[in-house]
């Protein structure tokens, strides 16, 4: 059995399959080639999986190398430096990232997962490139699997890939898929033209990850209504459809807590001192934010929570500061152009309003920050709004607890989103925020900046060790005794 996680034979030839790559390589004539790693729960967390196996990851080759170096190789062996796993890159012509990442994937379901349906872009040719680039994913996976292999896919870019890959695979091969995002409610889904395709597509799977029972029971509504043919076992947890049974199950997925909690506590002597000095951060009391520029992380809802918290609490002006992190993402997409700008703009807003020569409230970071100072950053700050309007997860909630110092009266406290998939597990010794309630979202920072000493110690502490105890090894040993659960059986009904 694998150390970590328990369990047996499942890492043996693992094939994952995501659109975004864990390693992307650039290439400048300065530099020569530069691998960088791109920013996002999915790639990171896999990646700390898939070192411990000789698997092989199939992604998009989002990578701009000059083809003339070894980079532009459909293979590469990764990690660079200290490589254990192959990474096998399917190429991406111009239009289809424009119609299946941008197009598809970002503009219709993503939007319409998070419950912002009115937010999405129907258009045919979006669909049809999704179905293409589906199939040639299938195709590459084909390609990769033996016997003995799991194919385990990844996320909403991937959804027609199960069904079409599951007639080309050598019998017995499990199929998972986990969907890191929110399911909707069946109402919102119904929106959606492609509705019926997409259910067809993931019923491929013999099981179906999603990060909270919510999600689960909103793809279960949704199958009872658009897909006639099924039989759905809300209590089981399992469809059967077309001769084939898939399991549908909560996963929450974790972090690296004990790593986090490593690098947090070898942060180096100055540290704060020196980003504080660099970055301009003064005052007692200090709250981070960390997201991509992404209209689902309700950054401009925060900023209005933040202006009404300093409006009614002048003597907070000059002693709280906020350290906003952001990444900029998608940003081809009009809709995530006007959220950078809205974000930009809102934050000149605040520091017009309340900014002193001394004193900027809203400290604002697009530049890369290295682990070692994203980790720093979490454990010296007073508190974390991780407010999304909606989220399948949010991983930064659990990797601020993970970084938060075990000193007594050290402990951070974390704003939370009631929308956030981390509620789930969090939302107990959080404070709960409703991210556009901006009188109740300043009441929470009013609350976290004078809470007790005691109170956020003891909320720290069972915070801790939730994350702890479910981290990502225990995600990834939850996800393979599932795996385990069906290897005889794959799925065939009567077999389960
Ligand atoms: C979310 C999605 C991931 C995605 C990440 C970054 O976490 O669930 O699938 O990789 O965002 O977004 P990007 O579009 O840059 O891959």
């Amino acid at each position: 059995p694998d150390a970590e996680t328990g369990v047996a034979g499942a890492l043996d030839d693992l094939v994952v399959v995501s659109n975004r790559e864990p390693y992307q390589h650039r290439y400048t004539e300065e530099a020569g080639v530069v691998v960088d790693t791109p920013v996002g729960g999915l790639t990171g967390g896999l990646d700390r999986v898939m070192r411990r196996t000789d698997g092989t990851w199939i992604a998009w080759g989002d990578s701009d190398a000059d083809p003339s170096v070894v980079n532009a190789a459909d293979c590469v062996r990764v990690p660079p430096g200290d490589p254990s796993y192959t990474l096998r890159r399917v190429w991406l012509g111009e239009d289809a990232v424009r119609e299946y990442y941008y197009g598809f994937s970002n503009q219709v379901l993503w939007p319409l997962c998070h419950g912002l349906h009115g937010k999405a872009e129907f258009d045919r040719a979006f669909w049809e490139r999704y179905r293409d680039v589906n199939a040639h994913f299938a195709e590459t996976v084909a390609e990769h699997v033996e016997p003995g292999s799991t194919v385990w896919f990844q996320d909403y870019h991937l959804a027609l890939a199960p069904r079409m890959v599951r007639q080309s695979l050598p019998a017995g091969t499990p199929l998972v898929q986990f969907w890191h995002i929110p399911w909707p409610e069946a109402d919102t889904f119904r929106a959606c033209p492609e509705g019926e395709a997409l259910l067809d597509g993931l019923l491929g799977t013999d099981v179906l990850g999603f990060h909270v029972p919510e999600y689960c029971r909103n793809f279960l509504d949704c199958v009872a209504r658009e897909l006639p043919g099924a039989t759905v076992d809300r209590d089981a947890g399992e469809v059967v459809y077309d001769g084939h049974r898939t399991r549908v199950r909560a996963f929450p997925m974790g972090v690296d807590a004990e790593r986090i909690g490593d690098v947090s506590a070898n942060t180096p002597d100055g540290f704060w001192e020196s980003f504080r000095r660099e970055h301009g951060v003064v005052g007692s009391t200090v709250a981070v934010g960390v997201d991509r520029l992404d209209y689902t992380k309700g950054i401009p809802e925060r900023l209005d929570a933040l202006e009404r918290f300093w409006e009614r609490n002048p003597e907070w002006r000059g002693e709280l500061t906020y350290v906003q992190k952001a990444t900029e993402s998608r940003s081809a997409i009009p809709a995530y152009q006007r959220l950078g700008t809205e974000v930009r703009d809102g934050v000149e807003r605040v520091n017009d309003r309340f900014g002193t020569d001394e004193w900027t409230p809203v400290v604002y970071l697009e530049e890369h920050l290295s682990d070692a100072d994203l980790y720093g950053l979490y454990r010296h700050s007073d508190l974390a709004l991780v407010t999304p309007v909606r989220d399948g997860m949010n991983l930064v909630a659990k990797e601020y607890v993970a970084a938060q110092p075990t000193t007594p009266g050290e402990a951070g406290v974390l704003l939370l989103s009631a929308l956030a998939g981390a509620d789930d597990d969090l939302g107990d010794d959080a404070l709960t925020v409703h991210p556009s309630d901006t009188d109740g979202f300043a009441d929470a920072i009013g609350e976290a900046v004078s809470m007790p000493d005691h109170d956020r110690d003891r909320r720290m502490c069972r915070l801790r060790s939730t994350v702890r105890t479910n981290d990502l090894d225990a995600w990834m040993g939850d996800v393979f005794a599932a795996v385990e659960g069906v290897r005889d059986g794959v799925g065939s009904v009567g077999t389960g």
